[in-house]
Order: C-alpha cells, then structure tokens, then sequence
C-alpha cells in the first residue's frame, strides 16, 4: 500500500517516545547501589566479589572474574591461552574491533576467517585452511548473540591441538546444543556495558573451568600480581599485567540488573519473534535465523537488505545508509553495528599496531594476508545490514515489535520514494 513516507513529510509509523530506554531501574539497582557508594569500598569491593561468584552460579563456570570491559576480559582470554609474540590466532573478519586487537596487546597475530552469510558468524569450513603450525587458538565470535557450531570448532581445535576463546560480549544467555555460552571453550569474555543484555554501566566478564587458566588471566588482571585484592598483597609483579578491575558501583548495578537477567531474556525472545512474524513477507529483506540447536538471544535483531534485488549491490553502502536514514525518520530505532568488517580497518590494512610495523614484522611473525578481497561475505554483509536493540529490549512489548515491523514494512513497500529525497539537504 502506497504511504507517503515521513522522511517526505508523512506521518511517522512509530509514534515519538514509543521506545523506552534500556535498561529498565528500579529499586534494587537504587537500593544496591546506593548501599555501595555509603559503603566504603569503592573500588574493587564486596559487590564484585559476589558478582563474580553468582555470575558464575548463573552461567555454570568454575571460575570468573569481573573486568573493567569486555575488552579486558578478552585480553585476559589471550593470556590464558598462552598467546604470545608470532603466534596465531584465528579469528572472525566480521566483529568489534577489539574482538581481534585484543590479539595485537600480546604481539599475537590474527589471522581472519571469512564471515557466514546466514548466521553472520565465523565461516567454520573456513577454519581448518587457515591453521598454520604457528596457530595456538581461535577466537570464536557468537555475533548478535548466535553462538557459532561450538561442537565443530571444538572439534577442530581438538584436532589441531588449539585452544577456543568464546567471545560472548553480545551472547549472554544463548545456547548452542542446549549449552550456555561461555562454557563449550577453554574461557570467555562477557561485556558489561551500557547496551549489553546485562549492563553495569560498563564491565565485562572473564570465565573459564580451568585454575591455570585462572591464575594467568588474574595475574594480567591486576599488575601482573599472583594476589587478588581479597588476599594479603605483596605488590609485586611477576608478570606484565594492566589493571583491568571491575569496581564495587559497577558491580552492585551488574548483580542488581542480574536478578533480572532470565527475564529480560524471555522478553526479548517474545519480542524477536513477534517482530519476526510482522516482518513476513516484506519485499527485499534477508531476516535473521536461529537454525535448529541454537538458542539465540536475540542481542541485536539484524535485517539485511537484499542489494541485488533492489539493484543496488554497485552502491550498497551508500544506499543502506539512506534506507536507514529513512527508517529512522519513520522512528524505527535502527543503527549499522559494523560498517567495515574488520580486514578493512585501517588497523590491519596499514599493520600499525605498535608501530614499527610491529607485531607483524616483529622476529617471531610469519607473514599474513590482509587483502579485502578474501572476506568477500564479510564485506557484502557489513554494506548490506542494519540492527535493532532497544526496541525489543525490555520494557518494551511486543507492541513496540510490531510498531518496528510496520515501520520497516512502510519503507521497503515505497522504496521508490527515495529517488524523491533531497539527501543533500539530509546530511
Ligand atoms: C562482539 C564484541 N566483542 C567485544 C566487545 C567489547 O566489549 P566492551 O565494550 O565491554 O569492551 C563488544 C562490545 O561492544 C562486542 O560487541
């Protein structure tokens, strides 16, 4: 049905202030919260170590510890795999940055393995080619919060004598074979911030079964000190380390919004699905999957737009970001995550990381191929997507789903408005 799109002048498909903010408060977080800061630890305190312990209980590992970011506790994943200068490490071409430059902070070097169109994870067929003997791990991405074929890439790993770090920053809560994130590799990373499904404003998460691992990934956390903080320190470092602690505000909000945490699972799933049904049959969208064995968690609601179909794969950048533009001005709460896939990153194109060229030219490094042309569905994928979070995110219903849905359907059926936009007076 012909609508006059807002971005011309029509009305707005999702009315303003349909979507509430993420994260929902209320008096747990104001009272734990508030009972840490008159508390008199403020740093690495009380609530991180309860947070660690009931995390812990909650995702069914042996061992955590709580991080000032995601980022830090993937970096602790490197240490614990005993990743070091000239080794390799196999990781997704299509992530967050520091996915794969956590490898560079070890002098470790990545080495990318192309992206799956449909699950938008790691290309697991792709993971054997790209073993080399310098190879000592994989880092394995559940991208949206779809875990990747964990029963394959372990038994790779297997095979070639690697150990597997499970990126679960976005992953909380899903599954794969009826198992949680976070316990089918040799250690994890969780993000805790603003955006994640469990927030403490900022933080993360390091877990694994394994005491050695443990201990190397403590003794990074905190000045290279084989002490924790809970523990009579002798302030000494035996290691390199950085200081990659959580802090006890972060920590009472992360428990307090962790009582909450299967619940607001729940709820997104309910609301993925309803925005799933709506979205039916729209022309020119590629909608998300969650195949057979996987329980997504539905982080980050990804659509593509089929570029070939609307004759745009020449242009697709540029015409995704006027779809979203579009989108956006009809108040669907969307956004492009990734717009370059990592390969492209000037990063890794120009080999700058420390400097000197360094790790790449660094004695121990044998050399790797960046070339973007080898990621091709990496590359289609990052032009062609955009994501939504917030509005399937509790407290949102699945009246807001069908809002978005309505939303997306009202673009995609008056495509052909586009050509009528000024967009330079849009920039
Ligand atoms: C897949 C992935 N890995 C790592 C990170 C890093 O987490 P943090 O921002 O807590 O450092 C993020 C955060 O956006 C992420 O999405």
């Amino acid at each position: 049905m012909s609508q006059r799109l807002a971005i011309l002048g029509g009305a707005r498909a999702v009315p303003e202030g349909t979507v509430k903010p993420w994260p929902p408060i209320d008096d747990t977080d104001r009272q734990m919260v508030m009972a840490s800061l008159e508390g008199t630890t403020h740093t690495f305190g009380p609530n991180c170590r309860e947070f660690e312990t009931e995390f812990a209980q909650w995702n069914g590992n042996a061992y955590c510890a709580t991080t000032n970011s995601g980022t830090a506790a993937l970096h602790m994943c490197v240490v614990a795999c005993d990743c070091g200068p000239g080794d390799q490490v196999i990781v997704p071409s299509y992530s967050w940055s520091s996915t794969v430059t956590c490898v560079l902070h070890h002098n470790a070097i990545p080495v990318f393995v192309d992206t799956d169109f449909d699950t938008m994870n790691m290309d697991v067929d792709k993971i054997e080619q790209a073993i080399t003997p310098k190879t000592k791990a994989i880092i394995a991405g559940h991208m949206h919060g779809l875990a990747v074929d964990m029963d394959r890439v372990m038994d790779i790993a297997n095979r070639h004598g690697l150990k597997v770090i499970e990126d679960a920053c976005q992953a909380h809560g899903a599954t794969f074979g009826g198992r949680k994130v976070g316990t089918m590799g040799h250690c994890a990373a969780f993000s805790l911030n603003q955006n994640k499904c469990l927030c403490g404003g900022e933080g993360g998460m390091f877990v694994t079964d394994d005491e050695d691992m443990m201990f190397k990934a403590r003794q990074l956390w905190s000045f290279g000190e084989t002490r924790t903080p809970a523990e009579t320190r002798d302030y000494h470092a035996y290691a390199l380390g950085w200081m990659y602690r959580n802090n006890d505000l972060s920590a009472a909000f992360g428990r307090a919004q962790l009582t909450r945490l299967d619940q607001y699972l729940e709820e997104q799933k309910a609301n993925a699905l309803r925005l799933s049904e709506c979205l039916q049959g729209v022309p020119n969208l590629i909608l998300p999957i969650e195949p057979e064995g996987h329980g997504h968690n539905w982080y980050n609601y990804t659509i593509r737009f089929d570029m070939e179909a609307l004759g745009h794969s020449h242009d697709a950048v540029d015409f995704r970001d006027k779809l979203v533009k579009t989108l956006r001005a009809e108040g669907v709460e969307t956004g492009v995550w990734q717009s370059y896939m990592l390969p492209r990153m000037t990063v890794f194109q120009a080999k700058n990381g420390y400097g000197y060229g360094c790790p790449w030219t660094c004695p121990h490094a044998t050399e790797v191929d960046y070339a973007p042309e080898n990621f091709p569905v990496a590359d289609r994928h990052a032009g062609w997507h955009t994501g939504m979070t917030t509005p399937l995110r509790s407290p949102n219903g699945p009246e807001v789903a069908e809002l978005t849905a309505a939303g997306i359907r009202k673009v995609m059926e008056n495509v052909e408005q586009l050509d009528e936009v000024d967009w330079e007076a849009q920039k």
